[in-house]
């Protein structure tokens, strides 16, 4: 049963909702036939919706409402940096950008974001960057290392400045080490407590003026990480207990979403509560950077299968697009739900084990193994879920293999 428009609710699919979900059978997506737009497209397809971008961080804004502190988003566009998606982003004058290479930068000023609106934080800072970021006055810039502290006193003396700290704890998606930016073992992430006094007497050696603590401590947090997550703002903030003059507290992005049947969503009323309760009586800016909260669950990637074939035990599905165009599931080890668009059954438990195989020469190229799913055949078309951030953006060009039409719904 189906109301025109209206996802069909049962079988409740882990990732369905409004605007996913079964319609007549068919895979709806921001309002659109998935199939029907893949079929139109030369080949691998990145949908994108606004509507649900626009209600992600409209999401976030309010629960960043409930902490009490003044606040501001700075939406981190190395998760997602669609023109046609900053460009609507910056139009809607809701968020700034994160931004972490000056080509980054001039991407978000060309999409009307104001330098005043932009903050940069990024890892091995050359000379050549500086000059760069150095040229907009206003531009938040956030500093790695002390000698990117150094290197900005020598060029742009008196500047107000932001320092990444590393408050030795972090989180990450499922306590993966490899989406955790900060704990026992060192990162190459911001400057360590006991580094600190030798960044503060830099910045006073250059007269730099620290007006932003930066902290960003893993990526892909839930629920089920936030305890952990707390301990580590709260390390983080210990910082602030000797640079008076920081204006501004940037928490980082990490905020997760679910990726695949079982994870509990992040809590925003609880996460806005820790946020709460640790910036209570601090005269600061709370500011996150997010970006896959914002984009992740806003797009989807849709391949074709080439292959249906039994190797050994193994039932293999082969699609036209490989782990270059999404890496994370290969690297991260984050699963990206594969839902078929039009499926021959909608009822699960007759589904059987299938191992979606991506179009790259590598054995890491495995979407999914094992994977239950109905029948498929050569020409389906399956939508890889929860491609909105660092799919198209952390693409490459593999195999040249790297070609992809987007659309922004
Ligand atoms: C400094 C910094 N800020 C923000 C982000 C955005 O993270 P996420 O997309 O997990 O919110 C990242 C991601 O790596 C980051 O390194």
């Amino acid at each position: 049963m189906s109301v025109a428009g209206v996802a069909t609710p049962a079988p409740a699919f882990w990732w369905a909702r409004e605007d996913l979900g079964y319609v007549d059978g068919r895979l709806r997506f921001a309002g659109r036939d998935v199939a029907a737009a893949a079929e139109a497209a030369p080949g691998p397809l990145y949908l994108y919706s606004a509507a649900r971008v626009a209600a992600n961080l409209a999401r976030l804004r309010e629960g960043l409402a409930r902490t009490g502190s003044r606040t501001r988003v700075y939406y981190a566009i190395k998760a997602n940096r669609f023109a046609p998606l900053l460009t609507a982003m910056a139009g809607w004058g809701q968020c700034g950008a994160d931004i972490c290479s000056p080509n980054e930068l001039d991407l978000a000023l060309a999409c009307g974001f104001a330098a005043k609106d932009i903050s940069f934080t990024g890892a091995g800072v050359a000379n050549r960057d500086l000059d760069r970021l150095l040229a907009h006055a206003d531009l938040t810039i956030n500093c790695d290392t002390v000698g990117m502290i150094r290197r900005i006193g020598e060029r742009a003396p008196g500047r107000a400045i932001g320092v990444r700290v590393n408050p030795g704890r972090g989180v990450g998606y499922g306590d993966s080490p490899r989406l955790t930016y900060a704990g026992d073992e060192a990162t190459k992430f911001g400057i360590y407590r006991e580094q600190w006094p030798e960044a503060l007497a830099t910045a006073r050696a250059y007269g730099l003026t620290i007006r932003t603590l930066h902290f960003h401590v893993g990526c892909g947090y839930l629920s089920a990480q936030l305890d952990r997550w707390a301990e580590a703002v709260g390390a983080g903030l210990a910082f602030l207990d000797d640079a008076p003059e920081v204006t501004t507290v940037n928490i980082g992005g990490g905020l997760g979403v679910p990726c695949q049947d079982g994870d509990a969503p992040l809590d925003l009323a609880r996460w806005a509560a820790v946020l709460q309760r640790l910036f209570a009586g601090r005269d600061v800016t709370l500011a996150v950077e997010p970006g896959d909260y914002i984009v992740k669950d806003a797009g989807l990637l849709a391949l074709s299968v080439t292959d249906v074939e039994v190797k050994r035990d193994v039932a293999f599905a082969s699609v036209d697009g490989g782990f270059n165009l999404a890496p994370e599931p290969a690297y991260y080890d984050r699963p990206s739900e594969a839902v078929a668009c039009v499926p021959r059954g909608l009822d699960p438990t007759a589904w059987r084990p299938v191992t979606l195989a991506g179009n790259i020469n590598e054995a890491l190229d495995i979407w999914a193994a094992a994977k239950p799913m109905p029948p498929l055949a050569e020409g389906d078309r399956i939508a890889f879920l929860n491609t909105g951030g660092y799919g198209a953006s952390m693409s490459s060009n593999h195999c040249m293999r790297g070609d992809f039409t987007e659309i922004l719904l």
